[in-house]
């Protein structure tokens, strides 16, 4: 990240000249208070928002103010957007259902990333039957899962 700045439309200034390098394989934690623009900053890593100013260097392709990554990145939102009404096996296929991958055809996969999660067992709970750190590691094998699944084309 190359002095990175967020301006939200209300004119707050979520993100000022942020620089980041980050190299293959390094696991990097964001850490500050409340508000200090941590999710903000992912959100544009993500390319899920563009940064007002300064820009992002992929290996393989820069974004800036208008670009969207074009790497396959998972994100695991802060508030975990599952589904109430589908239990954990159809929240975890959601991403690979919106790439048109049946369920039978994501089967494996699917238990696989609960596997990984330690949350095998509970394929067929419903988010409510969860504790919240569970409905955590859904949200991750959810994300996870989808993010390999692009990487393998
Ligand atoms: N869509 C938005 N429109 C306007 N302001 C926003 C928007 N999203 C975030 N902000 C503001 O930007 C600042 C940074 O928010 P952000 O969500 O990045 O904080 P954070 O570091 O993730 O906080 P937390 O630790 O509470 O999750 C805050 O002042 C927030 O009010
Ligand atoms: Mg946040």
């Amino acid at each position: 990240m190359r002095n990175v700045t967020k301006v939200f439309s209300n004119g707050t200034l979520a993100l000022k000249d942020m620089s980041l390098d980050v190299k293959g394989g390094e696991f990097i934690s964001l850490l500050g208070p409340s508000g200090c623009g941590k999710s903000t900053a992912l959100r544009i890593i993500a390319g899920l928002g563009a940064p007002s100013a300064g820009s992002i260097d992929w290996p393989s392709s820069k974004i800036n103010t208008k670009g969207l990554p074009d790497g396959d990145v998972g994100f695991v939102f802060q508030d975990l957007t599952l589904m109430p009404w589908a239990s954990v096996f159809d929240n975890v296929h959601l991403p690979l259902k919106l790439r048109g991958v049946s369920k039978a055809d994501a089967r494996e996969r699917i238990m696989e990333g609960l596997d990984s999660v330690g949350l095998a067992d509970f394929a067929k709970s419903y988010p409510r039957e969860l504790s919240g750190g569970m409905r955590m590691r859904v949200s991750i094998a959810r994300y996870r899962h989808a993010a390999q699944a692009a990487a393998d084309g």
